[in-house]
């Protein structure tokens, strides 16, 4: 799929972050990143770009409004902010499921548009259906037959290490399960960009690291562009190469944080000074995020 090369890795705690600081009322114009941080991606092309974006719902509400975000190949980019500021909008636009008023959201490859992977915090299975028919379902739709598409469910059932839950129902599933089922099936197309929000929201801790390592080491295999919606710091300090924090009134991005994507990012890491560091900073600004929103 011409994907980039995996960076050559640096040790858990070494690498370097770059934050870059909006103007007050303003976004930080893509195109002026300074500092030369490496942390957007493992490529410097754009998959693609929101341009002036502004979303007004019917009944009034403006989600968004000027939203300028390039998004390229091959990062990890974190959204983050408080609820309502416009995190699920952003998605929600990029998917296609909903249209922006006003600007524009461009495409480097309109053949990554037409194939995206798309993860939501409630995996949304069919429940009469098993693992291996859910995951099954973008092909089918596509008119793939079930016998010509098997290897390639049984190989997106492999990653998330439910090979062996093919036939089990939805019901016979723990949380953690249901949603590698949902990653599955986002999996199963080989898109070049995926979407997810809040996926791990509803799972334990535990679940959630565990999902995080696995997301990492299918990040490190597939090497797809990744758009992550999260709460968590922590999730988004572990798994991104760029972390944008939005803020209320308008979806207006406050703070940009970049991480360098050669850093490894295992048990070690959790645990290193780099990651408190940008966890440390992750947090200052999601608390001046809010504090605007106040
Ligand atoms: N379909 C819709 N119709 C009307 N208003 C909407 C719609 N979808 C979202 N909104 C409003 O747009 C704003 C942004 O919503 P959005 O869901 O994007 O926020 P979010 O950052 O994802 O929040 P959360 O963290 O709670 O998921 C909110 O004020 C919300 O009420
Ligand atoms: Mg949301």
């Amino acid at each position: 799929m011409g994907r980039p090369p995996c960076p050559s890795p640096a040790k858990a705690g070494e690498g370097t972050l770059t934050t870059h600081i909006a103007d007050e009322g303003h976004n930080l114009p893509p195109l002026l990143r300074s500092g030369g941080g490496t942390g957007r991606g493992l490529g410097n092309d754009r998959l693609l770009s929101l341009h002036g974006v502004s979303k007004t719902f019917d009944n009034g509400v403006t989600a968004l409004a000027g939203l300028d975000l390039d998004i390229y190949e091959g990062e990890t980019l974190s959204l983050l902010g408080p609820s309502g500021c416009g995190k699920s909008t952003v998605l929600r636009l990029i998917a296609g499921l909903t249209r922006p008023s006003v600007g524009a959201i461009t495409w480097a490859d309109p053949q990554v548009r037409k194939n995206l992977g798309v993860v939501f915090q409630d995996p949304t299975l069919l429940p009469w259906a098993g693992v291996f028919d859910n995951v099954y379902l973008p092909l089918r739709l596509a008119g793939q037959s079930r016998a010509s598409a098997e290897p390639r469910v049984m190989e997106a059932l492999s990653r998330v290490g439910l090979a062996d839950f093919a036939q089990a129902l939805p019901r016979q599933l723990s949380g953690g399960m249901k949603m590698r089922c949902a990653i599955a099936r986002a999996l199963v197309t080989e898109p070049a960009l995926i979407l997810m929000d809040e996926p791990f929201a509803a799972l334990d801790e535990v679940t959630r690291f565990k999902l995080n390592d696995d997301l990492v080491a299918l990040k490190k295999d597939l090497g797809a562009t990744i758009v992550f919606v999260t709460h968590s710091i922590f999730e988004s300090a572990f798994l991104s190469t760029r972390i944008v924090i939005m803020s209320k009134p308008r979806g207006r991005i406050v703070e940009e944080i970049e991480v360098d994507p050669a850093l490894v990012r295992n048990a070690d890491f959790r645990t290193s000074e780099t990651f408190a560091e940008i966890s440390r900073r992750v947090s200052r600004a999601l608390r001046k995020a809010t504090g605007e929103a106040a």
